[in-house]
């Protein structure tokens, strides 16, 4: 399993495992998950709803995509460790990081 540790808005951490042959980004296991996620494009770097911060193995994560940093840029809280969601694919790198959830309430 992969483990990895999630702050909802209300600042309340939980840990979230994952199987490890999963083919989902974290945005759709966040979703799964019933966190409050909005998604609206559906995962395509397009809305930003998805915007979490990595708190903690942002070194690790492979570097955003063009796509995903013009549209972070459009984020007015968007900080060094903001990342979407939907542009990080579920993998071992993930075990032990910690990601809060910054993205528009539905
Ligand atoms: S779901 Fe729209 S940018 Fe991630």
């Amino acid at each position: 399993m992969i483990e990895f540790t999630v702050e909802d808005r209300d600042g309340e951490q939980k840990q979230v495992e994952v199987p490890e042959e999963i083919s989902l980004s974290l945005m759709e296991v966040l979703k799964a998950s019933d966190y409050n996620i909005l998604a609206t494009c559906g995962g395509m770097a397009l809305c930003a709803t998805c915007h979490v911060q990595v708190l903690r193995g942002l070194e690790d994560l492979p570097h955003a995509g063009d796509e995903e940093m013009d549209m972070l840029d459009t984020l007015p809280d968007a900080g060094f460790d903001s990342r979407l969601a939907c542009q990080i694919r579920i993998d071992e790198t993930l075990n032990g990081m910690v990601f809060r959830i910054r993205g528009d309430e539905q």
